[in-house]
C-alpha cells in the first residue's frame, strides 16, 4: 500500500505531517534531505510523537569520555522524554522491549510517498 503524503516542500516546511495508515496515526518526519515515518503514539501514554523533538544522543565510549552523535536521529516524546531511534523505532533505553513502528518513505518526483 502506498500513501501519498504531499509535496516535498510542504512536508519539509511542516517538519512532521500526521497521516492515517490502516486507521492508525503515522508521523512523517522531514530531516534534512530525508524522510522518516513512525507510529504517532508514544507506547508509554500515547502522546503524539510529531509534537516531540529531534536530537542526538551520547554514544558508547571509553570511561570518562562523552561522545555525542546521531544528531537528529533520535525522536523524544514531548510528555515524559522517552527517546526512540528514528530509523529503527527502537527505544534507546529498552530497545528489546519498547519501540515505535516505522515505515519506509520515498521521494517520487516532488512527492513524499509512504509504503505500508
Ligand atoms: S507519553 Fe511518551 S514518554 Fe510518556
Amino acid at each position: 500500500m502506498e500513501v501519498r503524503i504531499g509535496s516535498v516542500d510542504d512536508v519539509r516546511r511542516e517538519g512532521c505531517r500526521i497521516v492515517e495508515v490502516h486507521g492508525r496515526p503515522v508521523g512523517v518526519i522531514s530531516v534534512g534531505d530525508e524522510f522518516f515515518a513512525v507510529h504517532d503514539r508514544c507506547p508509554h501514554m500515547g502522546a503524539s510523537m510529531c509534537t516531540g523533538s529531534l536530537s542526538g544522543t551520547f554514544l558508547p565510549a571509553e570511561p570518562h569520555e562523552l561522545v555525542y552523535g546521531r544528531d537528529d536521529r533520535v525522536i523524544r516524546c514531548p510528555w515524559h522524554g522517552w527517546e526512540f531511534d528514528l530509523e529503527t523505532g527502537r527505544s534507546l533505553l529498552e530497545p528489546e522491549r519498547v519501540g515505535l513502528r516505522t515505515y519506509r518513505v520515498t521521494q517520487e518526483g516532488d512527492e513524499v510517498v509512504l509504503h505500508a
